[in-house]
Formats: C-alpha cells, structure tokens, sequence
C-alpha cells in the first residue's frame, strides 16, 4: 500500500550501544558501560562501549547515509552520563548538550525529524552504586533535572519526545534497564512493583517537563510489545496468555494511558501481600501526564507463545511462574526463528497494532523493529542480506495491513537500526543495521561504513511511501 505523505520513516539507534567514546568529553561512565557479558567461551565483555560502532565520531558520515537513504524521522538517545556524569550533584556537561546539539542541526539539515529517547540503558553508573537505580525515589528527581535541562535546551529543535525505553522489561534486565537489582529477600512481585511504579513516576515528571517548556511537543513513554498468543486453544493456556499479555504489555501503558493503576495488579500485588501505598501527590503526577500522551511508541521484534506450566495446579502459583516469562514459554510451530531464538512473526505487527489501537484509541508510532543477523561482509565490501529484506517486507506489509484494513492509526515506521552497533549483550555480531560497520567482537576492523543490500532495498521503500517492497534485481547490487 501507499502510505500517506506526512507518515514518518526512518530508523532508530541506542546510542549508547553506537557511539564509544565513553569517556570522551566528560562523559561519565553508565550502567551499560560497565555490563559485564559472560559470553559461552568464557570471555567478558567482547567488543567494550569504549569504541563500538564509534558513532561518536562518525554521526555525520551516519546521518549523510541516513539522508541517502531517504530518511524523513531518526530516533536517537541522549546519552544521561554524558549530560549529567555523576546523576546527583547538580553539574551539567556542557560538552554534552553541544555534542547532541549538533547532532539535531544536522539532522534537521538533512530533512530529517529527530525523535529523541530520554533514558535507554544510560543512567549514570554512579546513581546504580550509590542508590540501586529506580529502587529509590531520589533517582526518579534525579532523571527528572535531568530530562528538564534537555528539555530546556532542546524545546525549539526537537517535537518528538521518547521518555524511556522498553519500561515494561524491568524484570528482563533491571540493571541496565532502571539501573537496580533485587533486594535480598525481596520476592519479584514487590521489585517490580516498586520498579513498575518509580518508572512511571518518572516517566511522568519526564512528560510534564517537556510540556512545561514545549505545550506543542509530541509525547511518549515507550514499551517493548511482542505478541502474546495461547500455545493451545485449551482454556487453561489462554488464560496463561491473557496473564501474561496482561503483565508483559498492558500493563505499562495501562497506566500511561489511564492515569492509574489497573484493578488486575493491584489485586495481583495484594495477594502476594505486596504493600502497594503511593502518595497522592505521586498518583496526581502519573494521573496528569497520562493526559498529555500523544502518541504511544513501542518496539516489536517478535512474538512469543505461551502455556500453563504443566503439573501445577494453583492459580496463584501459575501466575508466580508466568511472571515475565519465567516460565510458560513455549516455541511457536508455525513461525521460524533467527539464530537468537527470536521469533519472526510478521502478522503479529499486524495483531500488535490491531490491540494497541483497540485498547487505547491513540495513534501509535513503531519505533524499533528489525532483526539481528550475523552478517557476513565480502572481499568486495557488499553484505547480501535478503534475511533482513524478507523480514522487513513482511513487516511493512502487515503494518500496511493494520492501517487499510483495520482503520489502526499509524504516524511512522522506525527499523532497527541505521548502523550495526553493539546488541543489547555488547554483541557486535549480531548485526542489525543497513550499513556495515566493520568492527569485530575481538575489537578488530577499521569502523568503515559498507552499505549492505538492504540499504538500498529501503531506500527504495521509502521513496515509493512504502508501495514498493520487493526485492532488488541481482544486478542492482
Ligand atoms: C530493544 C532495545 O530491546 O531491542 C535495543 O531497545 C536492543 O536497545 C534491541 O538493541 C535488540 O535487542 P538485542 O538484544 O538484540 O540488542
């Protein structure tokens, strides 16, 4: 299908996981930067975020390959410890602000809208030591300064506005996700309680900051969706499903949208005896920013499918099990994975979308999507990744799908990602991007930038406003 003109595409980048130079001009160090990887040969920390995909010096060779591309929305982090170092003493980096000043002038001189997430696996290291992350509700002020400088400094150069990233997978990975681990003695249900509801008070305050100084600015939180289907139809499996969907995707936007807790978790928590007492004042927060929202953003990778655990009986304990995938997962029949494990199920975009639409009638932007391939670069510099180019066809079309057939409002397609850059393990080998990075996991290559097929795949997509998905002639690269 035609897409409308003003739909935005692009791509979207952590840079963080880009850019290197993680000590360079005063940044201070964050939590990702200190990620320890134990990878299957025993080594740690393959390719280190001291280089990456050196995205710190290369933005504008990146941005230009952007412009090339057709690129009319870009979404980028600001790095937090390159702002604010430490997180709690007051001090700005000046240095900082410059650096992704620039990168919005450039940006937008390209023709290219930048949309810009707010905390994406970069809160200062300093506030995970000394406070546990969003464990304490100093760090939430903390991230909330923070985001008010940007806010201040940014208000007339950029209009889209992510305030974090992938909130709804703080049991997946609290450490670089809210920069926390787990009390000893604490139980799940009161860790990601507590983390569930400091993220949505920031996030929050986040949103209010940047309409205090910008009412015209387009706001979001922004959560990782992926498709939650019954493995069976028997009823205990999809009730597993319903559970599952409900505290894997609901759940955030939930009380995004709604501006409260939701009746289910609040009587899941206390039936785990989970003391849950949020002061007014903090639910007026949550309750006013929810009126804010423009759009909703969310990431979408894959689906996944899920079953009661077998042999358990009490309800209560199977919900223990299902909480955040601990258990229940199965492997869907029908749809291949990636060499990750990842399911590839385009349709469930479609059914993403169609739900999201549904539930909160807002109009919804697809900020990450994509696939991770160990990509293989010729003696000729050219990486033929037809993969890529088939999973985003499927993608594209399903999105197409949801607008045309099922009415769902769209305002753009965000892929996963311009450039390869380090996975959310440091992974380096595992590529997602239409340029080719040469850098290895050993710490090896020149950071050249090859265009791989998919490069010039999407660039013709996006110039025919998403009509034209198929393939390339052999010939044409
Ligand atoms: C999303 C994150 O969860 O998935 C990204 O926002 C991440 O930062 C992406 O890179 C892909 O996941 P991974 O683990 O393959 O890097």
């Amino acid at each position: 299908m035609k897409f409308p003109k003003a739909f935005l595409w692009g791509a979207a980048l952590s840079n963080v996981q880009a850019e290197g130079g993680y000590l360079e001009d005063g940044k201070g160090l964050n939590v990702y930067d200190t990620l320890e990887v134990d990878f299957e040969n025993g080594q740690s920390t393959l390719s280190d975020t001291s280089v990456a995909a050196d995205h710190y010096h290369h933005y504008k060779e990146d941005i230009a390959l952007m412009k090339e591309m057709g690129f009319t929305a870009y979404r980028f982090s600001i790095v937090w410890s390159r702002i604010h170092p430490l997180g709690d003493d007051g001090k700005t980096n000046e240095a900082g602000l410059a650096y992704y000043e620039d990168m919005i002038d450039e940006l937008l001189k390209a023709g290219i809208e930048p949309v810009v997430s707010l905390v994406h696996f970069d809160m200062p290291d300093h506030l995970r030591i000394q406070y546990n992350g969003f464990m304490d509700r100093h760090v939430v002020d903390f991230y909330a300064d923070h985001v008010a400088v940007i806010a201040k400094r940014f208000k007339n150069k950029v209009k889209y506005w992510i305030t974090y990233n992938e909130m709804n997978t703080i049991l997946f990975g609290p450490r670089v996700i809210a920069g926390a681990c787990r009390p000893e003695g604490m139980g799940d249900a009161q860790f990601h309680a507590i983390l569930t509801h400091h993220t949505q008070l920031a996030h929050a305050k986040a949103v209010l900051a940047i309409k205090k100084e910008n009412p015209e600015a387009m706001v979001s939180g922004m959560e990782a969706y992926s498709s939650i289907y019954p493995l069976t139809c028997h009823p205990e499996d999809v009730q597993a499903a319903r559970f599952v969907d409900n505290i894997s995707n609901n759940l955030t936007f939930d009380i995004m949208v709604n501006g409260e807790y939701p009746n289910y978790y609040l009587t899941y928590l206390k039936k785990r005896g989970v003391h849950f007492d949020i002061p007014q004042k903090e639910l007026e927060t949550i309750k006013s920013a929810s009126k804010m929202l423009d759009f909703l953003a969310f990431s979408y990778y894959l689906s996944s499918t899920v079953a009661s655990p077998k042999g358990v009986r009490d309800p209560m304990e199977i919900q223990n099990r299902l909480l955040m995938g601990k258990q229940g997962r199965e492997a869907n029949p029908y749809v291949k994975t990636n060499e990750w494990g990842w399911q590839i199920d385009p349709m469930g975009l479609r059914y993403a979308l169609d739900k999201l639409y549904e539930r909160y009638h807002k109009p919804l932007f697809i900020v990450e999507n994509g696939i991770g391939i160990d990509d293989k670069l010729t003696e000729d510099h050219k990486v033929y990744d037809d993969e890529r180019i088939a999973y985003y066809q499927g993608h594209i079309k399903n999105m197409g799908d949801a607008m045309e057939l099922d009415g769902v409002e769209i305002l753009g397609y965000l892929a996963w990602s311009p450039i390869d850059f380090l996975s959310s393990h440091k992974e380096m080998r595992k590529r997602y991007g239409f340029v080719f990075v040469d850098r290895y996991d050993d710490g090896t290559g020149t950071l050249a930038r090859y265009k791989k097929k998919s490069f010039y795949w999407y660039k013709k997509v996006i110039a025919s406003q998403g009509e034209d998905l198929s393939n390339l002639e052999k010939t044409v690269y």
